[in-house]
């Protein structure tokens, strides 16, 4: 896994699930029955890149103008039971793999993004006390088996996202509901983290792993006093937490109110300094109002205008509210919070079916991104959410985040006018500057 070719890497990011056919994981268990998604889907076959259309599309990418991609592999298909490894699985990612190198691009790869194997959502799923180790295992093969095909490794997408959506929530699998499972989850999968990433090291020290995270923007909707203490709670909860453990001796984080009063993540060995970058998923910006009705949100309900789902349906998932300025000020923070580590923006984008809001907030976003970047912050690298319109987890098939849309009748590709916008953005970065940083 040598490091990235490029000093700045331009690219999109897409996840297995989200794109391959026919995953064999919980995530097609989950959603079997169409009940669990809003128009009663499931990923299904996808964007058939499992059965092949994987090469078309980075093509497609690179002709984009991408240098780079961020794909998910599948623990589901290369582990189908405990320790037993799928080896022609292993040689279809090798092919894929392969074909984006060929294309010119640099690939990270994250090996868990939210969805999890068969038997391990038998065990337990992440609640699963041997959940780390497993995943450990996996790493190990994914670093012996493919090290040397994937330029960048991400063990865990997104920590809190998985913990609040699956364990806190109901609405992803295995949807336990329950305020006190997020913190356990919380936990184990930094441990998963943290065991995954000595495994990736120990089997090739030279893997350039790291781990992505969501970390929104949660600010006050008022300067009343308990508007701040809410959006300071949330912000606590589902960023600090995380960014703390990994980068401060402070792994021992205190609750401060009520169910929460105590040690709510225990110190987890390893963890600390267990990255090589870090990856930033940035969508937008939450105003916290107090809410007493909200206690599953730690007090704090979102006021929320422009909101990232633009048009979108009542019930769904709320990104935030769009806003550039956040994504340089959350740079910003991961690169005070460990200086000279090299930072990616491993996802950022809008969920827009008209795409004349994803043209300019790209504009806005990227140079937000150079702002970064002007004010010190190491950011190596773009990937723009998503590639293609593609499966939205509970949202079903309604919600394209895309550069490229997809006719999925007919599988025709077509790109947006902000997948040429994009384009040209890149291209005159690249002009600009001989790293091509925006
Ligand atoms: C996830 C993606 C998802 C995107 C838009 C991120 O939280 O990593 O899988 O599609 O947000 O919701």
């Amino acid at each position: 896994m040598s490091a990235s070719k490029t000093p700045f890497l331009w690219g999109a990011a897409t996840s297995h699930h989200q794109v391959e056919d026919d995953e064999p994981s919980d995530w097609a268990d989950w959603t079997r029955d169409g009940s669990r998604t809003i128009d009663r889907s499931s990923a299904g076959h996808a964007l058939g890149w499992w059965s092949g259309r994987a090469e078309e599309d980075l093509t497609l990418a690179a002709t984009l103008g991408h240098d780079a991609h961020r794909l998910g592999l599948s623990w589901a298909r290369l582990e189908p039971e405990p320790g037993r490894f799928d080896e022609q699985a292993f040689d279809r990612y090798a092919r894929l793999l392969d074909h984006g190198h060929g294309a010119g691009l640099t690939i990270m790869a994250t090996l868990l993004h939210f969805t999890l194997p068969r038997w391990l959502a038998r065990e337990g799923a992440c609640l699963a006390p041997r959940f780390p180790e497993r995943f450990a295992r996996f790493c190990d093969r994914v670093a012996r088996r493919l090290g040397d095909r994937i330029d960048l490794v991400a063990t865990i997408n997104e920590p809190s996202v998985l913990a609040f959506m699956a364990y806190a929530g109901k609405r992803w699998p295995p949807g336990l509901g329950r305020i006190d499972a997020f913190f356990r989850a919380l936990a184990q999968l930094l441990r998963a983290h943290a065991a995954g990433y000595a495994a990736l090291r120990d089997a090739r020290p030279d893997t350039e792993a790291g781990i992505v995270l969501n970390a929104p923007r949660f600010e006050p909707a008022s300067d009343r006093r308990r508007d701040q203490l809410a959006a300071h709670l949330q912000d606590r909860f589902f960023n600090a937490l995380v960014l703390d453990a990994l980068t401060t001796r402070a792994a021992r984080m205190r609750g401060v109110v009520g169910p929460l009063r105590g040690e709510v993540l225990p110190h987890i060995p390893g963890l600390r300094g267990s990255f090589r970058w870090l990856g930033l998923n940035y969508y937008g910006r939450y105003r916290v109002r107090f809410d007493l009705g909200a206690a599953g949100t730690l007090f704090g309900a979102h006021e929320t205008t422009h909101n990232v789902r633009m048009g979108h349906a009542e019930g769904s998932t709320d990104w935030g509210e769009l806003h550039a300025d956040g994504l340089r000020d959350q740079l910003l923070r991961f690169a005070a919070a460990s200086p000279g580590t090299p930072l990616y923006v491993t996802e950022n984008g809008v969920m827009d079916p008209t795409d004349r809001v994803r043209v300019l907030e790209l504009e806005r976003h990227v140079s937000a991104v150079g702002e970064a970047i002007a004010r010190g912050a190491l950011v190596r690298g773009y990937f723009h959410w998503s590639l293609l319109d593609n499966f939205e987890w509970a949202e079903g098939w309604q919600a394209p985040f895309g550069l490229v849309a997809v006719d999925r009748a007919s599988g025709v590709r077509t790109p947006k006018p902000s997948a040429l916008r994009y384009r040209e953005l890149i291209a005159a970065a690249r002009a600009r500057h001989s790293g091509g940083a925006p």
